[in-house]
């Protein structure tokens, strides 16, 4: 495994496994004893962060979530997990109730949201302080000043490390830190986006984003990411639920435009040539680049947490990584 670090106060920078582990699905479409394995198994090859929300997978069974944060904290505890491994979590896309979604009936991010979800969280996560607290998804209706001051209080009473947003616009990440910023309050320091090799089209209206994705990193969000070395970008969905290398596993529709089959072709150039797996030189990919990326994996077996682990150990040439480039 390889490290890097995220944040940039010292107060509260901390080191993590260059792969994050995504436990979305598990307690849900992934069950306990498959998911514990996957801990496992990524504990011991090193990894040490791993990614959940208070809203997974309220999809699933149509309840409002909680039961992936409540498999990591049971695997915590019966493996006596302390700080060694960091817990990055989210709030503010949890239903207010069974049977409704983040997008008609959001917890949203108001301060006593943020409050009383966060600490919500930490219980079931058995956990004092969580290493990172993202914003998951946009609350145009409450006040930026309020979502900061909310998230800053938590830091400064000690119950979170570091901050982080989600699916949001690039402007308001970037006025959320400049509020911030400007009342000496800790900001968002680590962005979690979707992130790929393909690029889908960022126009198709999506149910929260009416003028097209904003949870997808575009050219702006790569811009200001250029623009910002402190900022750590989290990539999910990298592997596009294993699109690229499973037959039952089409592309989403918003891949279908002409610089799919391009970049497609490369890929499977590359793929060839280093005799990993597509898989893995996309995360190759996304690990060398030029902002480096952390992937956030998901996994719904050892085997194919262990195919992506393997990626961390694959260098690509830089004629290669030119050619998966300049393919549009
Ligand atoms: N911030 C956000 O809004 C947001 C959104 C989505 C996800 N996330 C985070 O990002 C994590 C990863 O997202 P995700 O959508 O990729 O995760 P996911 O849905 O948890 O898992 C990806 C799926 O891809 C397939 N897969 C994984 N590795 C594979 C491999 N090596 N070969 C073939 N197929 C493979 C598996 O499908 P099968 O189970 O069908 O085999 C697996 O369940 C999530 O767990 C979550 O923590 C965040």
């Amino acid at each position: 495994m390889k490290y890097r670090t995220i944040g940039s106060d010292p107060a509260t920078t901390r080191e993590v496994s260059v792969i994050a582990l995504g436990a979305m699905l598990f307690g849900s479409l992934t069950d306990e004893a498959t998911s514990f394995a996957i801990l496992d198994r990524y504990a011991e090859a090193g990894g040490t962060f791993v990614d959940t929300s208070d809203n997974y997978a309220f999809w699933i069974d149509g309840g409002q979530g909680g039961q992936s944060e409540d498999v990591v904290g049971r695997w915590r505890r019966s493996r006596g997990v302390g700080g060694e491994i960091a817990v990055a979590t989210k709030l503010g896309a949890r239903p207010l109730a069974s049977g409704t979604s983040y997008t008609d009936n959001a917890e949203g991010l108001s301060a006593k949201v943020i409050r009383e979800s966060a600490e919500r969280s930490r219980e079931r996560l058995g956990m004092e302080r969580l290493d990172l607290l993202y914003a998951h998804i946009e609350d145009p209706a409450v006040p930026l000043r309020e979502t900061v001051e909310g998230f800053a209080e938590l830091v400064a009473e000690g119950t979170v490390g570091l901050l982080g947003v989600s699916n949001h616009a690039v402007w308001r990440v970037e006025r959320a830190r400049a509020i911030a910023a400007a009342s000496g309050l800790p900001g968002y320091e680590v962005l979690q986006y979707q992130h790929s090799y393909l690029k889908p089209r960022l126009d198709v209206p999506e149910s929260i984003f009416p003028d097209g994705s904003l949870g997808t990193v575009g050219p702006e969000l790569a811009s200001y990411l250029r623009a910002e070395p402190g900022l750590a970008l989290v990539a999910y969905t990298p592997l596009l639920s294993g699109a690229y290398t499973r037959a039952d596993k089409p592309l989403p529709l918003d891949y279908d435009h002409p610089g799919t089959p391009v970049r497609l072709a490369a890929l499977r150039e590359v793929t060839r040539e280093t005799g990993a797996t597509s898989n893995q030189v996309v995360l190759a990919w996304l690990l060398g680049s030029r902002v480096p990326v952390i992937p956030l994996v998901g996994a719904s077996s050892v085997a194919q947490l262990d195919e992506s682990l393997a990626a961390v150990d694959l260098e690509l040439t830089a004629d290669q990584r030119t050619r998966l480039d300049a393919a549009h």
